[in-house]
């Protein structure tokens, strides 16, 4: 966010994802749908309320195809080394539109049903007591990282057991999952997203030796059984579910702790019954949206939208943390936590056909992970001043750099929590 911007020049998105909620209700400020410049210099339109960002996500005129429907990247006018590369140039669902979507999507929703992803508790149980046990052999007093040793292992070992992946492949595939979401990179865009789609191809061939009950071995059955889907498509799937599936949750963890841990009594209320671990983890993803900023859509026609005119060709971003400000009945800036108000609304996992498929599996990962981390510390707390952690280096991606705790404390650094 800049100081310097007036309000009739096109808003800048900060890449550095200094202060989200902030840019947020500045967004919102501005208007239903704000002409917004990302890096590069490239043009969008920002959807910032809900009303506009459902109506448009359910439109069949609107498509996330980059490959059909956004003249600039078919016309070779957006670089390979542009940082949202990833997100619009992959080929799988995320990038689909109507029947190739319908396709593409089907092909592993079985795998996110309801009863399959119940299922999953025991696995995510066992994950979750394995790092439990990890943390407490660290020596007492020692700062913990709980973002790197919790919040980003939960998911990361829920994902890639699901997906087969074996161990000696999933740090590499984390660092460039990482880099995907920031729009600060440390690294070459299309070096990145190269080397993460020749992790996966080896993840594959390892599979295809040696298949198992795992995501990567059902999707070469489909792959090869048939043509329904491309060895691209494979790859490019496999890379979508480990990204969404890991790099969001994260985010969503880290959120919570962090306001679980800034909230005096709040976990007295959490662990007496009086506020729910659900409605906490509901209002963090209102609140804190995991994804803040959501690339890309495309007008396929000319439209008028929200009063303004919308050329074909035009992209839009989701302002989903914007959106979700106007759906805090506490009041559009407030992230104050009240469990007297139990239904919340947000449309952290979007809306619509593309609506996440992993929605239920990241909320069963928190409903498990929170409660046992402050069963087993129930007086973790911050080892730093909250206005001291640095926010990651993303305007999509909401989270921490670190999250530094004590997990238990010296009776001189107990508070009333
Ligand atoms: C708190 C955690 C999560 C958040 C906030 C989140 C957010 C989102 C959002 C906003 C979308 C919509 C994209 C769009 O409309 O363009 C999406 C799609 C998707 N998510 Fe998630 N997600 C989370 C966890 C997961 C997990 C755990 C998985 C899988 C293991 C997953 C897999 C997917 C997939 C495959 C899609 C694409 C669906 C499609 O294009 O049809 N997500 N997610």
């Amino acid at each position: 966010m800049t100081d310097l911007q007036t309000a009739s020049d096109p808003y800048m998105l900060d890449i550095n994802g200094t202060n989200i909620p902030a840019e947020a209700t500045l967004l919102r400020e501005r208007g239903p749908l704000v002409p917004v410049v990302l890096p590069g210099g490239i043009r969008a339109w920002a959807i910032t309320t809900p009303t506009l960002l459902k109506e448009l996500f359910a439109d069949e005129r609107v498509s996330k195809d980059t490959y059909r429907h956004w003249p600039a990247f078919i016309n070779g006018e957006i670089p390979l080394d542009w940082p949202l590369i990833a997100w619009v140039s992959v080929r799988n669902m995320f990038t689909a539109h109507g029947a190739d979507h319908t396709r593409l999507r089907k092909l592993i929703s079985p795998a996110f049903t309801g009863r399959r992803v119940t299922a999953l508790r025991p696995r995510i149980e066992q994950i979750v007591t394995e790092l439990l046990d990890e943390l407490a052999a660290h020596p007492d007093e020692m700062v913990v990282d709980l973002r790197e040793e919790y919040a980003a292992q939960v998911p990361l070992r829920v994902i890639t057991a699901l997906m087969g992946v074996p161990e000696d492949l999933a740090p590499g595939l984390r660092v460039c999952v990482d880099e995907i979401f920031s729009t600060a990179p440390q690294r070459d865009p299309q070096e990145n997203f190269a080397e993460l789609v020749g992790m996966l191809s080896m993840l594959v061939s390892r599979r295809r030796g040696e298949p198992g009950e795992d995501m990567t071995s059902r999707l070469i059955d489909h792959r090869d059984g048939g043509d329904r889907l491309s060895e691209e498509e494979l790859v490019h799937t496999l890379l979508l579910v480990i990204s969404a599936g890991y790099e969001t949750t994260v985010n969503l963890l880290d959120h919570a702790i962090h306001t679980v841990v800034t909230r005096r009594g709040l976990l007295a209320r959490l662990r007496a019954g009086t506020a729910g671990w659900r409605h906490l983890i509901e209002a963090t993803l209102r609140d804190r949206p995991p994804v803040a900023n959501l690339p890309l859509r495309y007008a396929t026609v000319d439209m008028h939208v929200a009063g303004q005119h919308v050329s074909a060709g035009d992209p839009f971003i989701a302002a989903i943390a914007a959106a979700n400000q106007q759906l805090n009945p506490s009041g559009p800036v407030s992230d104050e936590f009240d469990p007297s108000r139990p239904a919340v609304e947000h449309l952290s996992f979007g809306y619509g056909p593309h609506y996440c498929l992993g929605a239920a599996l990241a909320r069963l990962e928190a409903a498990i992970a929170l409660p046992a981390l402050f069963d087993r510390f129930p007086d973790l707390g911050l080892a730093v001043d909250p206005a001291a952690l640095a926010t990651l280096d993303s305007f999509i991606s909401q989270g921490h750099q670190q999250l530094p705790v004590h997990l238990t404390r010296t009776p001189a650094l107990r508070d009333e929590r």
